[in-house]
């Protein structure tokens, strides 16, 4: 019952400004955002590459107002691609963007954001690796899908995400699959009306199952973005039927979340990607974090009155 409200408290500016400025709020938000900067960031994922993980990153930022914010944003993947070359650890890790950060929702948006994703994912291809286009609320999507196969005329590794508690997604999961796309499937984090969405988490499951059926008989690449352990051993299950090699789909969990399971599967073989978020601007996808799981406030409230 509380996710909705989370959710909703997460679009709000007066609750952005309180859980900001609340000096208890910091420790909670490392667990999921592990640094602020690019140096804080980079010691991190070496740390997780070292482990035999693979990385997608994501600096953290959505709802931007004005342009001159969708040009930082690209500036600061340039900034992140640019280390990375550095460190040669181009082929381990990947770029997660969220397009509304790029400028999807201003004037223009579409336009401009394709224009600002796109030198990210030119850059992205020159140190060998790849960018995967993160989904948002229900209303974006069709601009997603319509930048991610512009992209992919000359980037063809350019991945995109689904959500499984929409109801259209069947359908997009046929097209995807087809097409040969990299598709990370995932269940969906944002508050969605039951016009357009199911509301019931064991719909949601079943809807997974069905998609992820879709993608592992199709010609593309799934990237299973869940911490679920049944769908984690369905999955393992589909791919064995399908005749997948362990290097023909990948696992991604979020780093901070279930992190023992991260080395289990790649210690069985797997490609297993951490989904690392860094940036101030974290407010966000550190509430969707909270909404997921009620024992998450549960610590962060007792935080908050312990002190
Ligand atoms: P579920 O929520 O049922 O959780 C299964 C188990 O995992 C829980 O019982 C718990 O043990 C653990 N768990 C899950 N979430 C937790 C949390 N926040 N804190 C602590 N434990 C937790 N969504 C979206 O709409 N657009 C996107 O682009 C992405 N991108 C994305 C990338 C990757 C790599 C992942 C893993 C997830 C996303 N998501 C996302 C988020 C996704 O939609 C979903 O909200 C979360 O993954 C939680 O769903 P699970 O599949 O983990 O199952």
């Amino acid at each position: 019952m509380l996710g909705p409200v989370i959710l909703a408290a997460s679009r709000s500016d007066k609750m952005r400004r309180i859980v900001s400025a609340a000096p208890v709020t910091k420790p909670v938000v490392d667990r999921f955002i592990p640094g602020e900067t690019v140096d804080q960031v980079i010691p991190i994922v070496t740390d997780l590459t070292d482990k035999g993980l693979e990385v997608t990153l994501d600096v953290v930022g959505e709802d931007i107002t004005t342009v001159e914010q969708s040009y930082a944003a690209r500036d600061a993947y340039l900034e992140l691609i640019g280390r990375l070359k550095a460190l040669g650890l181009g082929t381990r890790a990947e770029m997660s963007v969220k397009l509304s950060m790029f400028g999807q929702a201003l004037d223009e948006g579409h336009e401009l954001a394709l224009a600002n994703v796109r030198p990210v994912v030119e850059a992205a291809a020159e140190i060998g690796t790849t960018v995967t286009l993160d989904a948002e609320d229900h209303t974006t999507l069709d601009s997603m899908f319509a930048i991610h196969e512009e992209l992919r005329k000359d980037f063809p590794q350019t991945g995109c995400v689904i959500q499984s508690y929409l109801f259209r997604t069947e359908d997009d999961a046929r097209r995807l699959a087809a097409n040969g796309s990299r598709v990370r499937l995932v269940k969906g984090a944002y508050k969605e009306p039951a016009s357009v969405a199911y509301q019931d988490k064991a719909e949601i499951d079943k809807a997974y199952v069905r998609i992820l059926k879709i993608l592992m008989a199709g010609e593309g690449y799934p990237m299973i973005g869940s911490h679920d352990p049944r769908l984690i051993a369905i999955t393992q299950d589909l791919a064995r039927r399908a005749g997948r090699k362990l290097d023909e789909y990948e696992f991604q969990m979020l780093y901070g979340i279930r992190s023992d399971e991260h080395l289990r599967l790649a210690a069985e073989g797997h490609r297993m990607r951490v989904y690392t978020a860094y940036g101030t601007d974290w407010y966000g996808y550190f509430m969707r974090r909270l909404a997921e799981k009620p024992a998450n406030l549960l610590f962060f409230v007792r935080s908050m009155i312990t002190k």
